[in-house]
């Protein structure tokens, strides 16, 4: 675990909201009378319309196999047709990614990566509560996927996604593929700063040479970075945390930058996309049996907390609590993370924890956001936050706006958060049921789907899809305004 430097002092505004707020009202038309001859040319427009969708339905009926359960209207999914966009991936030079996994030894001052960079960043295949690692005809699905490894796992399903092209001139959004959070992890000891920004300088400067940059001033290009804004956002004051300076370079701050974990405060185009988990699926009979498995899941515990103490930090004080709390409560399982306690890093521990409880504590750690809030989704676990930037100002093309639909909200400064067992136990018993109805609905958009999966067999959107899919969406507005 790396320390970052502490949160910046609040000034958040809800300035984003305006630019999620798509639905605007204020141009109902006011010809709701049936006199109105724009009514009755409606209604005339109505009636034959359904009768189309009658011939078309009886003449064409929809395939059921892609209808089943709770995957919305997807269909033709060999296509791309999530939205009107389509994806140019840049041939980078190799030292922008897959050349510094060469060294994958020293990519992190911590850990040996090079178990974790395997299978393009998915980790070693893993067997998860009795299934099996690897069914003999399929490929593999459960992987112990590190942390911080989105940006491999991203880099590897964009370059299989079905709005691929390879036409720099039909594409609307230009990938950079840069393994900066990797690159960012090797240096966060190197004293010189020029060394530590060198690459991201480079990266700077090869994309202002390209002929597609000029076109939008890189408006359109975008990077997807598998560790926190803080790591890329070194500043002159305070103390020196190992951060580079890639997020503040005049190219970059152009574009829009994916991230783990964004700077609420400062960070209009900085979006945040799920930490992955352990569960790479290919195809949709897949996930929907594992989302049957955690809804039939029998949870003996009103809640559970994974995770070590913070000493110091002072955002993180509130974990300190949360430990005494769960470890006083026998409706609490506790699994505590202390240096040599591995099963805190062991993918089916952690997920068999979630899975036998209703709710999951989610606390700040070294910065605001977890891996462990996608554990929980993926545990069909109800999520409980102790500060909004765990979840609610970074995910907000994958979370339901109203935050209540699927997690529990207890402010760490309340008088609440100190008694966690009672405010959860009064919660009631349908409510709860809902909210892990929801959780579970959510575990498609916020998993990494397995690269190799065909767009036809994988059959339901993932995180790479609603990631490139709502990024469009965002430059094709912004290159308006
Ligand atoms: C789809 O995108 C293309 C290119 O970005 C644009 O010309 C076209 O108008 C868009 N169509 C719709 C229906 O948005
Ligand atoms: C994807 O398929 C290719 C070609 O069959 C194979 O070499 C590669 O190892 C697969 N990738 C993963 C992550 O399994
Ligand atoms: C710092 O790194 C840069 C780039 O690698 C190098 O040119 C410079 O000599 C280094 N400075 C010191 C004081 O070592
Ligand atoms: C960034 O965009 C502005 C226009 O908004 C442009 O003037 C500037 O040159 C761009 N910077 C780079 C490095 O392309």
């Amino acid at each position: 675990m790396f320390f970052r430097k502490q949160n910046p002092p609040s000034s958040w505004t809800d300035k984003e909201k305006v630019y999620n707020n798509k639905s605007s009202h204020k141009e109902l038309p006011n010809f709701l009378s049936l006199t109105n001859p724009h009514l009755r040319y409606a209604l005339f427009l109505s009636v034959f319309l359904f009768a189309w969708f009658l011939v078309l339905v009886f003449w064409f009926p929809p395939n059921p196999n892609l209808n089943n359960n709770n995957n919305h209207n997807f269909n033709n999914v060999g296509h791309c047709n999530i939205a009107n966009f389509s994806v140019y991936v840049y041939d980078m030079p190799a030292e922008f990614n897959v050349g510094l996994l060469e060294d994958c030894r020293h990519l992190n001052i911590y850990t040996d990566m090079c178990p974790h960079v395997a299978n393009r960043g998915l980790g070693q295949p893993i067997s998860v509560m009795g299934l099996p690692a690897a069914e003999p005809t399929a490929m593999p699905s459960w992987f112990a996927t590190h942390q911080f490894i989105a940006e491999m796992i991203f880099h590897a399903r964009v370059e299989n996604h079905p709005c691929r092209t390879r036409d720099p001139r039909r594409a609307s959004l230009f990938y950079v593929p840069f393994y900066g959070g990797l690159h960012a992890s090797s240096k966060f000891r190197e004293p010189n700063l020029t060394a530590r920004d060198v690459l991201a300088v480079r990266l700077a400067d090869f994309l202002e040479s390209q002929p597609f940059w000029e076109r939008n001033q890189g408006k359109d290009h975008f990077i997807a970075l598998g560790r926190t804004a803080w790591d890329f956002m070194r500043s002159d004051h305070g103390p020196d945390f190992g951060a580079n300076c890639l997020l503040n370079l005049p190219a970059v701050t152009n574009m829009s930058v994916m991230t783990v974990e964004r700077n609420p405060w400062n960070g209009a185009k900085q979006h945040g996309i799920p930490y992955p988990s352990y569960f790479h699926p290919s195809t949709w009979q897949e996930m929907s049996t594992w989302q049957d498995e955690v809804k039939r899941a029998s949870r003996p515990n009103l809640f559970s907390f994974i995770g070590g103490p913070r000493k110091g930090l002072e955002k993180a004080a509130i974990r300190e609590e949360l430990i005494k709390q769960c470890a006083g409560s026998n409706r609490c399982e506790l699994l505590q993370c202390q240096p040599g306690q591995h099963k805190c890093h062991e993918p089916g521990e952690v997920l068999g924890v979630m899975r036998r409880s209703e709710f999951c504590l989610q606390a700040p750690g070294d910065s605001f956001t977890r891996r462990s809030t996608f554990d929980s989704v993926l545990a069909g676990c109800v999520p409980v936050f102790f500060s909004r930037h765990t979840a609610y100002t970074q995910y907000k093309w994958f979370l339901p706006e109203d935050e209540r639909e699927y997690s529990v909200y207890i402010d760490e400064k309340s008088e609440e958060s100190g008694r966690i067992e009672e405010v959860l136990g009064r919660i009631p018993r349908e409510r709860v049921e809902r909210m892990r109805e929801k959780v579970v609905e959510l575990i498609p958009t916020l998993t990494y789907a397995h690269p190799n999966a065909t767009a036809t067999d994988l059959g339901f959107h993932d995180a790479v899809d609603v990631a490139l899919a709502s990024l469009a969406d965002h430059v094709r507005r912004n290159l308006v305004s």
